[in-house]
């Protein structure tokens, strides 16, 4: 918890031709990791800066404001070299932090699991390591405040030789806990369940969409960016009772920082392994056109772009009578209507789901001698499929069954099955 909320000033960059969704999107940031934006100034730039990246003018005209102003921190709305980040802390004499510093921030107030404090707290040491010089004075704030979550203020006092030391030690343990989850992550894929991953923009509504299937509270829901660090799987069972995973995921942003991208490879790694993803948009945000397209680009970027998908406009309790826009939209088509909070369309959701699902199913035709196992094969084969034909023939029994592909492979891995046609 934060003791004091930081009045900070804004500065947007308009570079020719971009739009201002980056900094509408940075404003949301700010308010998510509890500062007040104070005031918002916007540099339209032909040419960076190299000493300060925004212009001359610009500075003066934000210097005079912080004069005249109770203000406690300056953001700017793009990655600044370490260099220009202790420039321009020097002309205003208040901590200056750039966008990346801000996702820092954001996620590690989010980190729930060791795993996820861990990875968060790598990528912050290693976006300090170049600025401590010079920028100690202004970091050390004390009560808090944006850019000083996770390692904490006697972490950004330590000298370079220190911070080294802390990051060797956190990748230790982070290969600890990779191992463990590792091992969590074999035991699941033992299970031939479907997983259906979650993506989306930040604060699209995914954990409260896994809230509500799950008729639990499994994941913390909260409205703020980025509610989710750790992928958490759920086991829900459809219409036709069939089982599948539900894993929630990491918000997707635009323009998210190297440094988490490295850090969260591994919680990426689980989507591209899911059989399904159901991309969750915030239908009632403005932006949600711009916001869907970065989540396309990511998964593009990350090549998961074969996986099929399902996309899904959240919070259709704030924008009913507006439907025809959202279904207008051919790249994200066929999509449906919903309202996780307030549980509209969800029975339709599980439904599409499950419509989906063959496609992830194949037939397979099993001949068993009648024994123990039979029976166990056959039990198996109810609750990962379903069995369209089954007769006893010669001392054995004939299956002909439509299972999950997972399933399937499991039957020609495992001992249960004693012969295969
Ligand atoms: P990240 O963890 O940031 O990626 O967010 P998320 O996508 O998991 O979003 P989350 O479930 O935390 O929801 C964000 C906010 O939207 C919360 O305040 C929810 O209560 C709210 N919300 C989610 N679904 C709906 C909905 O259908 N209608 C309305 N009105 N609000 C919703």
């Amino acid at each position: 918890m934060k003791e004091k909320i930081e009045k900070a000033v804004l500065v947007g960059i308009q570079q020719q031709g971009e739009g201002s969704e980056s900094l509408q999107e940075l404003q949301d940031l700010v308010r998510t990791v509890g500062a007040e934006v104070q005031k918002v100034f916007v540099q339209r730039i032909r040419k960076i800066n190299p000493s300060t990246y925004i212009g001359k003018g610009k500075v003066d005209e934000i210097l005079q404001y912080i004069k005249e102003n109770d203000v406690d921190i300056v953001i700017i709305d793009e990655s600044l070299s370490p260099g220009q980040e202790s420039n321009l802390q020097t002309i205003f004499e208040l901590p200056v932090l750039d966008r990346t510093a801000v996702i820092l921030d954001i996620f590690a107030q989010h980190a729930h699991t060791k795993e996820g404090s861990l990875q968060v707290e790598l990528a912050q040491l290693h976006y300090r390591l170049p600025r401590l010089v010079g920028s100690k004075k202004y970091l050390s704030r004390l009560g808090g405040g944006i850019g000083t979550q996770g390692p904490g203020e006697t972490q950004l006092e330590v000298d370079r030789r220190r911070i080294r030391e802390r990051i060797g030690h956190i990748k230790e343990e982070l290969s600890q806990v990779r191992q463990h989850r590792e091992l969590h992550r074999k035991k699941r894929q033992e299970v031939p369940l479907p997983v259906i991953s979650l993506i989306g923009y930040t604060n699209a509504g995914k954990s409260t969409l896994l809230n509500h299937l799950c008729k639990k509270d499994v994941v913390r829901a909260e409205d703020k960016l980025f509610a989710t660090l750790d992928p958490t799987t759920r086991r829900i069972i459809l219409p036709n009772k069939q089982p599948i995973l539900v894993t929630d995921t990491v918000g997707f942003i635009k323009k998210l920082p190297y440094h988490l991208v490295e850090a969260f490879k591994a919680t990426f790694e689980e989507i591209g392994e899911s059989d399904l993803l159901i991309h969750v948009i915030d239908g009632s945000h403005p932006l949600f056109a711009e916001q869907a397209e970065t989540v396309l680009k990511v998964l593009e970027e990350m090549k998961f772009f074969h996986k099929p998908i399902l996309h899904v406009y959240n919070k259709f309790d704030l924008f009913q009578g507006d439907r025809e826009r959202f279904l207008k939209n051919p790249k994200l088509f066929p999509s449906l209507l919903i309202s996780a909070e307030k549980n509209i369309n969800l029975d339709e959701l599980l439904l599409k789901i499950q419509d989906m699902l063959p496609h992830i199913a194949e037939e397979i035709t099993l001949v068993l001698p009648l024994d123990e196992k039979a029976q166990k094969t056959r039990a198996f084969i109810s609750e990962y499929g379903k069995i369209l034909e089954e007769r006893v023939e010669n001392e054995e029994l004939h299956i002909k069954a439509c299972v999950l592909k997972k399933a399937a492979e499991y039957l020609r891995t495992r001992p249960l099955q004693q012969k295969k046609n």
